[in-house]
């Protein structure tokens, strides 16, 4: 577990003519759909793309890495083979939008977990232009809150301690991705009673 945890990286380079079939993506939402949910209400859903025609019509919308500011996001050739999109449904929602979040931190990570393991990595991306919303015929109480990108990773990516508090990941002249983790030292505290 530790293993694949570690290495269940946010990757943002593909080799985007391998394809995912979409019944292993249906997979990877099953996981999704096991995760723990605030009074159980699993108020997501999930739209599966993979055709190449149709990836090409969701990759303009999409923020990539902001803090590598010279680099645009994967260049063609590099870019996903699949996505998911993440759904809630306003209509199965009984707690707050915070407890929906949570939600999908769970699910999310039981997927990227899952596609790991099958050498499948991902990247989140929740920094995509309205305008995406605008291109699905969506209904009202449907809200597009985030989209999984996923594809054979082409680049490497590697854990580092953060140095002086300095949490941006950055990539080296070979073009590794080195992402800083707070030490464990960092992130126990001591709490006392008052
Ligand atoms: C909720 C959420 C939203 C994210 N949105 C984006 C995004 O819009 N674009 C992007 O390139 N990465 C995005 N990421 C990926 C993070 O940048 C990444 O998790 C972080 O750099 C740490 O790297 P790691 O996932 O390998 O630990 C997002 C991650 C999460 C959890």
């Amino acid at each position: 577990m530790k293993n694949l945890i570690e290495r269940t990286r946010t990757f943002r380079r593909f080799e985007q003519d391998r394809t995912i079939d979409r019944s292993v993506l249906e997979e990877l939402v099953n996981l999704a759909r096991l995760g723990g949910s605030a009074r159980n209400c699993q108020p997501w859903q999930y739209a599966i793309f993979t055709d190449a025609d149709d990836c090409k019509k969701i990759f303009p919308y999409l923020g990539w890495a902001g803090y590598l500011s010279d680099w645009k996001g994967p260049e063609s050739g590099e870019q996903p083979s699949a996505y998911i999109l993440c759904i809630l449904n306003r209509d199965w929602l009984k707690g707050s939008d915070k407890e929906a979040h949570f939600d999908l931190g769970i699910a999310t990570q039981n997927l990227l977990l899952g596609a790991m393991e099958k050498g499948i990595g991902g990247c989140r991306i929740g920094a995509f232009s309205p305008k995406l919303t605008e291109i699905f015929k969506l209904v009202d109480h449907q809200e597009l809150s985030l989209v999984v990108a996923l594809g054979y990773p082409s680049e490497q990516v590697v854990l580092e301690a953060c140095e002086e508090a300095d949490i941006k990941y950055w990539r080296d002249g070979r073009g590794v991705h080195h992402v800083p983790k707070r030490e464990l030292d960092e992130i126990l505290i001591e709490l006392g009673f008052k």
